[in-house]
């Protein structure tokens, strides 16, 4: 089996690495199912801090193709890698194409791959944050509803996508045992049936990976030194939304915010490329103790969380890590699709933060048991078996 992976963007080369681990332990288990990995990079993320520096730091292979689509508009870059994509997929003919999350590199692989009805696996299905002024939530719903297997990392997300009038729910929306992903029983059984895709709760292939980078990040926690910073002691801030960044009212909004909340913490604030360029135009500033520095690789940037008092973040994938490394966080967003870290207590959104978090216990997890990966590629060669039979 051939399965061809689009990623271009920071949080994919994350989440690739632990599928692309589970294909190779697959593998070594199944060689007579040998599953051929084709890594497409669509170049949407270009900077060395931004990409190849989690090539490097995971030992990713180079990819096969890299496309160099870069930045631009949201029509001009969507456009770009559908057309680059197409080429690759009508020169490899794979049997599925693997997407990851909602990015503009998603949307666009995912449009490539159906219009050739290439099968697709959607990885962080029926995530939604009912915003459609996010290019996110609109990549989404798009790549949902033309994927063939949506692996979703929660319950909340199965719900979202019944509610989208999907009707092919496997184990009743609860998390698929990895045996029974190995057997694939009820996987593709109704035949290239595309019209009614796969609704699987598999858990959280960000789980997967934090397990395993975090004792890593542990054992080399140079980055602390580095920013001379002691545990416990300074806040950890993200920022590079559109919805935050495009608007310079908000931006300067959440600035303020931000300088309020700092008191006498430092606040150390890894800079995305994008925030950078509109923070030159912003009248408003940080205060002095916000240290503005380079984008930091997946390592440290856990175990700058790790060790962090709270985390102020619009990003989707640290919200979650603060609530596994049990990090109270303050969600720089009017909503969010993680519910279960606000249920929790251990995430507030900023407009709701009135001084401090009502933390309550986490036992066990609402995003599976890290081994997501597992279950996807099991999932996969069961299913397109049956499916292409
Ligand atoms: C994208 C995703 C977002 C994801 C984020 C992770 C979309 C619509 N958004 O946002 O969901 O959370 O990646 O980082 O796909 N730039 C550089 N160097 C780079 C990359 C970007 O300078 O390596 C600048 C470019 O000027 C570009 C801007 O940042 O125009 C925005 O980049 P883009 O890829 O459009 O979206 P992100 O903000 O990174």
């Amino acid at each position: 089996m051939k399965v061809t992976h689009i990623v271009g963007a920071r949080p994919q080369f994350i989440k690739y690495f632990p599928i692309s681990s589970a294909i190779k332990k697959f593998n070594g288990h199944f060689p007579e199912n040998c599953i051929k990995d084709i890594l497409i990079h669509t170049g949407q993320h270009y900077d060395y801090a931004m990409s190849k520096i989690f090539f490097n730091k995971f030992g990713i292979k180079e990819p096969d193709y890299h496309l160099g689509v870069g930045s631009g508009l949201h029509g001009e870059q969507t456009g770009k890698i559908i057309q680059k994509v197409e080429e690759v997929l009508i020169n490899e003919k794979p049997d599925i194409v693997m997407v990851y999350g909602d990015t503009n590199s998603t949307l666009g692989g995912a449009l490539a791959a159906a219009k050739h009805h290439i099968p697709i696996a959607h990885i962080e299905a029926g995530l939604r944050s009912f915003n459609k002024y996010m290019p996110e939530e609109i990549n989404r719903i798009l790549t949902d509803h033309v994927s063939t297997f949506l692996f979703c990392p929660s319950k909340t997300a199965v719900k979202n996508l019944m509610n989208e009038g999907f009707k092919n729910l496997l184990y009743g929306g609860e998390i698929l045992p990895v045996d029974y992903c190995l057997q694939g029983t009820d996987v593709g059984s109704t035949k290239k049936d595309s019209n009614n895709p796969f609704v699987l709760n598999i858990g959280d292939v960000m789980y997967d990976i934090l397990i395993y980078a975090i004792e890593i990040a542990e054992k080399h926690p140079i980055i602390l030194e580095q920013l001379q910073l002691t545990p416990k002691n300074y806040y950890l801030l993200t920022l590079h939304r559109a919805e935050n960044t495009d608007n310079m009212e908000r931006l300067e909004e959440i600035i303020g915010f931000v300088n309020d909340i700092s008191g006498d913490k430092t606040i150390i604030f890894p800079i995305h490329p994008r925030t950078r360029k509109v923070y030159g135009n912003a009248k408003k500033r940080f205060v002095e103790n916000v240290k503005i520095v380079e984008p930091v690789d997946y390592f440290d940037i856990l175990m700058l969380l790790k060790t962090s008092a709270l985390i102020l973040t619009d990003s989707g994938g640290l919200q979650k890590e603060a609530y596994w490394l049990k990090i109270p966080c303050i969600t720089l967003r009017d909503e969010t699709e993680w519910m279960e870290t606000v249920q929790g207590g251990w995430n507030i959104l900023y407009k709701d933060y009135n001084g401090s978090h009502n933390l309550k216990d986490v036992n066990g997890t609402y995003y599976g048991d890290g081994k997501a990966a597992e279950r996807i590629v099991y999932l996969i060669n069961e299913g397109l078996h049956n499916l292409l039979r």
